[in-house]
């Protein structure tokens, strides 16, 4: 593959084991200290690491990905002390989530400093920032010495990556390094959190959950896309992710979305119609619809066309398994993909939801 100007470059692939950490780490450290891009696990999904205060190796990070430039990047830290350095009048509510919820899956964005350059903030006035739960972005920032600007490790506009394998599949050749840390905890990126509302606002819905965030500070606002198509309001700029499409498969995704039975036998009367049409037709979808599909004959004979996401109770499994599935369908040939939208909005399920109708290019609610 290659890179934007034309130069192939070549990915160094490190497995890391508690063998090889000190001295992997290190190398990678040498890359980022280097103005290079190194690509690692977090436990939300692999994010590309470059340094964050330096525009030439920002710049690397909008050229690998294929990122519009413009669409801010956030910026992974180690301590406290780091943020002193990117951020200003950071408000007493931001402390107080940061000692709730960090390190852990929240991306805070509050006012820049000025050593935050434009091309990393977006030219946006403010800088997303998070301190991740994953000891090798931790050890990364750490040793590198300066925060990482770092978005989600895959091509602008195709689902994140939730292993390695997905980075490589979308930037082999178009990164310096990727540290092979192993399958993801949590699946779908961070809640975003705009701190300089007020209220502050959800951007993006993520594993902390619009309560645990009101329990620690009292009233947020959700700001994302389905709060807002239902109270009908237009979207505004900030919106994370909305701006620039995202997550979406090259395959046309189909999703159904309502109460459990319902759903399943809308995907079936899909199914029966679009196979109908000649279309090879692909399957995201709880184990509950696939197995009512599945009894009625609808299903493809192929089991690589159909992907179980789990038990419609369980969004925090179907949440770790999204990315894996609409990528493994994506490369099926289908022409189009049936995605079940009837989890439990519990936990991840909200986020689990998001990402569905983000992937998809028509909706039904039944
Ligand atoms: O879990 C995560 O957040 C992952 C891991 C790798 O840390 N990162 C991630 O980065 O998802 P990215 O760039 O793919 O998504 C960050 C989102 C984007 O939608 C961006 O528009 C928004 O956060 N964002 C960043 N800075 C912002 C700012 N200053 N104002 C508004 N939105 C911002
Ligand atoms: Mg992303």
């Amino acid at each position: 593959m290659q890179a934007e100007n034309g130069t192939e470059i070549k990915t160094r692939v490190f497995r890391v084991s508690e063998d090889n950490f000190d001295a992997v780490l290190e190398e990678a450290a040498e890359i980022i200290r280097n103005g290079g891009t190194v690509a690692f696990p977090t436990e939300t999904v692999y994010g590309l690491g470059a340094d964050g205060l330096c525009q030439e190796a920002v710049l690397k990070i909008f050229e690998a990905k294929q990122r519009p430039p413009g669409n801010p990047l956030s910026l992974l830290i180690h301590s406290r002390e780091a943020l002193r350095k990117i951020a200003v009048n950071v408000p007493e509510n931001a402390f107080k989530l940061m000692d709730a919820f960090w390190p852990g899956p929240l991306t805070l964005v509050l006012e820049k400093s000025e050593s935050v350059p434009a091309i990393t903030s977006g030219n946006l006035p403010s800088v997303g920032v998070r301190m991740p739960d994953h000891r090798i972005p931790l050890e990364l920032v750490k040793r590198a010495g300066r925060p990482l600007a770092a978005p989600s490790a895959n091509l602008s506009g195709r689902p994140s990556p939730s292993s390695a394998a997905h980075v490589l599949a979308d930037l082999e050749g178009r990164i310096d390094a990727v540290l092979d840390g192993g399958a993801v905890t949590i699946g779908v990126e961070s809640t975003v959190l705009d701190m300089t509302a007020e209220p502050p606002v959800v951007l993006r819905p993520g594993a902390i959950g619009l309560d645990a965030l009101e329990e620690i500070i009292g009233e947020v606002r959700p700001g994302y896309k389905s709060a807002k198509e239902e109270a009908g309001e237009a979207s505004s700029e900030k919106i994370a992710g909305q701006k620039y499409g995202h997550y979406t498969p090259d395959t046309a995704v189909v999703l159904v979305e309502g109460e459990g039975a319902l759903v399943a036998e809308k995907l079936g009367e899909l199914a029966d119609i679009f196979k109908h049409d000649g279309l090879k037709v692909g399957f995201l979808l709880s184990e509950e619809s696939a197995n009512y599909l599945d009894s009625k004959g609808l299903l493809s004979e192929d089991p690589e066309e159909c992907f179980s996401l789990g038990a419609r109770e369980e969004p925090d499994t179907a949440a770790r398994r999204l990315f894996e599935g609409l990528r493994a369908l994506d490369v099926k040939g289908l022409d189009i993909i049936l995605a079940d939208g009837s989890f439990s909005i519990m936990g991840l399920g909200i986020a689990l939801i998001d990402r569905l109708k983000e992937a998809a290019s028509t909706r039904f609610e039944v």
